[in-house]
């Protein structure tokens, strides 16, 4: 058979209408994980900040409280190699440091959000991307 006469045979078409309806009903899927790592995220927060992150500056950032009542410990834990707990709904997280969570930091889309929720949380305004590269390199350095 040939490719036109596959994709003119009724069979291949009902396939293709089948699947087009399929993902009519289903809506845009959310994108799989992995589009980024953790060594991916520090090197481009480092080149916005015009410096590379500072693991020693990023371990004081995070255990520190920035004018509000929660610092980044507060739910992820010092240091963030275990499982967290969030500090108002006391829910389960997984722990941040790459070494210790293979899903950590894959997912660009993911960690933007929660960067933005956290930082606003923490320090009332976004993190500068110096901080989230000095973060990063703290995080990175944790390892078993
Ligand atoms: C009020 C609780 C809370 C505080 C405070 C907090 N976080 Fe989080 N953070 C979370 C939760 C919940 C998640 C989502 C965990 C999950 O779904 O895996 C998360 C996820 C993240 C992620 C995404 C990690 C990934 O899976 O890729 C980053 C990055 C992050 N937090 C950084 C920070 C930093 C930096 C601070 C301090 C400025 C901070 N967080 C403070 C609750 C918090």
């Amino acid at each position: 058979m040939t490719l036109l006469q596959s994709l003119l045979h009724p069979s291949a078409s009902l396939a293709v209408a089948l699947t087009m309806l399929l993902a009519s009903v289903l809506g845009p899927q959310p994108v799989l994980a992995a589009d980024t790592s953790a060594a991916q995220q520090l090197s481009q927060w480092s080149a916005q900040a015009g410096s590379p992150g500072n693991a020693a500056r990023g371990q004081v950032f995070f255990k520190s409280t920035h004018g509000a009542e929660w610092s980044c410990s507060s739910c992820h834990g010092v240091p963030p190699t275990g499982q967290g707990k969030h500090a108002s709904t006391g829910k389960s997280i997984s722990p941040l440091a790459p070494a210790f969570n293979a899903q950590a930091f894959t997912d660009t889309a993911k960690v933007n959000k929660w960067f933005r929720r956290n930082c606003k949380d923490v320090l009332s305004r976004e993190c500068s991307a110096g901080e989230k590269a000095d973060v990063l390199a703290y995080l990175i350095n944790l390892k078993p």
